[in-house]
């Protein structure tokens, strides 16, 4: 981070989660943080601002209202299953639009103010952009899509001065996993028990990373992921929603639709 006073951030998917908790992580340390959020963001310390990230024309100008910036955080995610011969055309897009093209657009908005400041972008990717998921085809490739996005722009934002990184967090304790826990569309012993460190991680831990990774000792490192999941992809990756972490029989092929799984992929997609 260069320029003297205080370092600005905007941070998205600021209202909850692994967002939320940078913000905060970054406010105690003298960051001034403008938070995104498409609900809006009433954090202490945290200027919020209501953008949806799909939104090209919110995001350019939410980012038109920045001068310079030091850091941009994008945290603004969603969760959504499904089997890919079942998927619903508007599931898919809705996780590839925020996911990926969000992340795209914040990205491609705040390019002026990141480069007035020789700034650095942290995309949140996920362990399922590095490896396949039953029922991940949106999912996973909306997060490979970021890991990819993140090397390219650190390839040419480069000469600008822009470092780009990506953080692959495993499982955190974030409303969008403990949702998925009580609707047990997720096991939290099936990730306990697949994850090396033998625990799910705290946003206040990923926070910490981010923080660290802005510091100018790093500024070597860009173009690249960040694997932070407690040896989760090393170990191979259990398949926690998934009984015992076992992939379907082969009999159990998934290639006609039923009520009832049409209906959980729905539901594990919000808008
Ligand atoms: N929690 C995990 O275990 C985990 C693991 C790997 C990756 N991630 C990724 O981390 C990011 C944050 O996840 P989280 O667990 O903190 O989730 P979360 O649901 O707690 O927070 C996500 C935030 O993003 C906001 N958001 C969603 N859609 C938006 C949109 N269109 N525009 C603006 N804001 C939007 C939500 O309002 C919410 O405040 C996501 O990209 C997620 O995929 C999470």
């Amino acid at each position: 981070m260069h320029g003297s006073g205080q370092r600005l951030a905007v941070v998205t998917g600021a209202a909850s989660g692994i967002g939320a908790a940078v913000a905060r992580r970054l406010v105690d340390d003298g960051w001034r943080v403008i938070g995104w959020d498409r609900r809006g963001c009433d954090a202490d310390g945290v200027a919020g601002r209501r953008v949806d990230v799909r939104d090209y024309e919110q995001v350019a100008a939410a980012a038109a209202e920045v001068d310079r910036a030091d850091l941009l955080v994008n945290s603004a995610g969603i969760g959504g299953r499904g089997f890919a011969s079942e998927l619903a055309p508007a599931a898919w897009e809705r996780v590839i639009g925020v996911n990926l093209t969000g992340t795209y657009y914040c990205c491609r908005a705040m390019f002026p103010a990141l480069r007035r400041a020789g700034g650095l972008v942290v995309n949140i990717a996920s362990v399922a952009a590095h490896l396949a998921m039953v029922e991940g085809a949106a999912y996973c490739s909306s997060k490979a899509g970021v890991a990819m996005l993140t090397d390219v722009l650190g390839v040419e934002w480069a000469a600008q001065n822009i470092r780009v990184i990506a953080v692959s967090p495993g499982y955190v304790r974030t409303p969008l996993v403990m949702d998925g826990i009580h609707r047990n569309l997720l096991d939290e012993e099936t990730i306990v028990r697949g994850t090396p460190q033998r625990r799910l991680a705290e946003p206040a831990e990923v926070a910490e990373l981010i923080r660290a990774l802005a510091a100018d000792e790093l500024r070597y490192l860009t173009a690249t992921t960040v694997r932070f999941d407690g040896g989760w992809t090393a170990s191979g990756g259990y398949q926690p929603h998934l009984a015992g972490g076992l992939l379907p029989a082969a009999d159990d092929a998934r290639t006609t639709p039923d009520a009832a799984r049409t209906d959980r992929a729905g539901l594990t997609v919000p808008d």
